[in-house]
């Protein structure tokens, strides 16, 4: 069995995270999470998105939060964007790289992003021409790619035609989403292996929403194929509003603790972590969903308010 030396964390918390709390929380507070996390040694964050604020309320003031986040060493902080509106609003506010996110399944494409999948790829090679022209780095999503909400099982061909197509546009990387969390462990590695003939291995990063347990075992069968880039998210928060019933994706901290007791490096301080895991459990009043933190933090996590501006409701 081989392991990476080291592993690269994307930290999907500010976007994926935030992005399905019941809550709105102020710009403020999203970029204080952004610099606990960077505190962390994370040093790639999604920092939200610039989509349609009807879709997505959460992730309104986007620009804001990157105004508001001090940093002496910054991280790389990314942003989601669907159309060349929101790669222009996204650059205007300073972003770092860009990420852009087709799905595999139709449906979802279309509740998603309001379009089918050809029209979304036609939609984000717009985006991919605009990051060229800016040389802004491009992240590439495949949604559903162990299964949809709304047409179960999507085939693997599906899944490796449209992380090819994302490879095409220029996408130096392209994270494989398991949105609702069904993947289980040597399903994982079937969808890596299959595309990693298309895509070079290094390329592909894996994305594992936690709603059924099967995330840190699916991240564990994809490293020993070769994936070395794990999304993840502080405290276990996240979701799709578009995807009913999506737990969070897998939590930073149990990544974490699985990599370093294998001896896999990521840079990430265990304990500054924690710092952030406190500051957002606190804000949204519930405990962590992380089983590291919450063996750590204990009901420590609630009792502690942070001093940040507090949340307001929706
Ligand atoms: P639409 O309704 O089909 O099209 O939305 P539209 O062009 O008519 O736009 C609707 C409204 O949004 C209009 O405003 C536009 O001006 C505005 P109105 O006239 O109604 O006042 N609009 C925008 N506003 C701000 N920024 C923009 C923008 N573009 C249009 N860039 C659209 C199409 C793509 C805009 C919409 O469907 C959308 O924003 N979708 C985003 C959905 C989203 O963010 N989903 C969550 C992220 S994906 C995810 O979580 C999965 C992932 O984690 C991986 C995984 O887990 O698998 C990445
Ligand atoms: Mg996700």
């Amino acid at each position: 069995m081989t392991l990476p030396a080291q592993v690269q964390i994307v930290e999907v918390g500010p976007r994926d995270g935030l992005q399905n709390e019941a809550v709105i929380l102020p710009v403020e507070t999203r970029a204080r999470l952004i610099e606990l996390l960077a505190h962390a040694g994370l040093r790639r964050i999604e920092a939200g998105s610039f989509v349609s604020e009807k879709a997505v309320p959460q992730m309104a003031g986007a620009a804001g939060v990157l105004a508001s986040i001090r940093l002496l060493q910054k991280p790389r902080l990314a942003a989601l964007v669907p159309n060349v509106r929101g790669f222009d609003a996204a650059a205007a506010a300073g972003v770092d790289e860009i990420a852009i996110f087709a799905a595999a399944s139709e449906s979802f494409s279309r509740r998603n992003l309001g379009c089918g999948i050809e029209e979304s790829l036609g939609r984000f090679a717009g985006v991919a021409a605009a990051a060229k022209h800016a040389g802004l780095p491009l992240r590439g999503y495949v949604s559903c790619a162990l299964g949809c909400p709304y047409e179960g099982e999507i085939e693997l061909g599906r899944v490796t035609d449209v992380a090819r197509r994302l490879n095409d546009l220029g996408c130096y990387e392209t994270s494989l989403g398991d949105t609702i969390g069904v993947g289980t462990p040597l399903a994982a590695r079937r969808l890596v292996e299959r595309v990693a003939q298309s895509i070079p291995i290094e390329r592909i990063a894996v994305h594992f929403h936690d709603t059924y347990g099967q995330a840190l075992a699916n991240i564990f069968a994809c490293l020993e194929v070769g994936i070395s880039v794990v999304d993840s998210s502080v405290a276990g928060l996240g979701g799709c509003p578009f995807a009913p019933g999506a737990a969070g994706n897998v939590a930073t901290e149990d990544v974490v603790y699985m990599l370093h007791g294998c001896g896999v490096e990521t840079g990430v301080d265990e304990g500054r972590l924690l710092e952030a895991t406190r500051f957002i459990s606190a804000i949204l009043d519930r405990p962590p969903e992380s089983k590291v933190a919450r063996a750590r933090l204990g009901s420590e996590a609630l009792s502690r308010r942070p001093c940040a501006p507090n949340a307001s409701s929706a």
